[in-house]
């Protein structure tokens, strides 16, 4: 059997973190996750927008925890306070735009809004990031894209 997946659930949102709102996309993503891979290990955070503190979550996971998959929700818009993309680029070494593009391709067949995704995806050592939309939904979704290319893609790594 494969070993195990190492999965990263970095939700980042100012309302999750101050528990003005409860988190639904780290859960669900969890939730597909365990579906589709059923002996991965998961880990969770919650960030606020803030590039240091999703930048010091994404360094500890790649360096420290050793994860395979870093699955980021959220912070990914136009809006001011979205910087998951900027923390993601500073902590990448590699780009990995075929896994945004696919996510952005596939997600214009459900909303024109995916065109607002300004996700990055990269590789960080033996890590492989990817920065989902905040949305529940969204996050269900751009996972179901890039789940098949996720085991390939962390056996290239090993
Ligand atoms: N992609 C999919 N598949 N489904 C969605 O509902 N929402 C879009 C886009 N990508 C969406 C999606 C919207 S409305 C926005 S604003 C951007 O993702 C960025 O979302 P974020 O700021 O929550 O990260």
């Amino acid at each position: 059997m494969a070993a195990p997946i190492k999965f990263g659930i970095l939700t980042v949102s100012d309302t999750c973190f101050n528990g003005t709102k409860a988190d639904t996309s780290g859960p669900k993503l969890n939730e597909e996750i365990k579906r589709e891979f059923p002996n991965s290990q998961v880990i969770f955070h919650i960030a606020p927008d803030e590039l240091p503190s999703i930048k010091e979550c994404l360094l500890k996971w790649c360096d420290y925890h050793m994860c395979d998959v870093i699955l980021t929700t959220g912070g990914t818009g136009f809006s001011p306070r979205d910087v998951t993309p900027e923390a993601t680029r500073q902590v990448i070494e590699k780009e990995a735009p075929g896994l945004a593009y696919a996510m952005v391709a596939r997600s214009l067949a459900i909303t024109e809004m995916a065109m607002l995704s300004r996700a990055v995806c990269g590789i960080r050592k033996k890590t492989i990031i990817a920065n989902l939309p905040g949305s529940e939904k969204g996050a269900a979704e751009c996972f179901g894209f890039i789940k098949n290319a996720i085991p390939h893609a962390v056996n290239v790594l090993a």
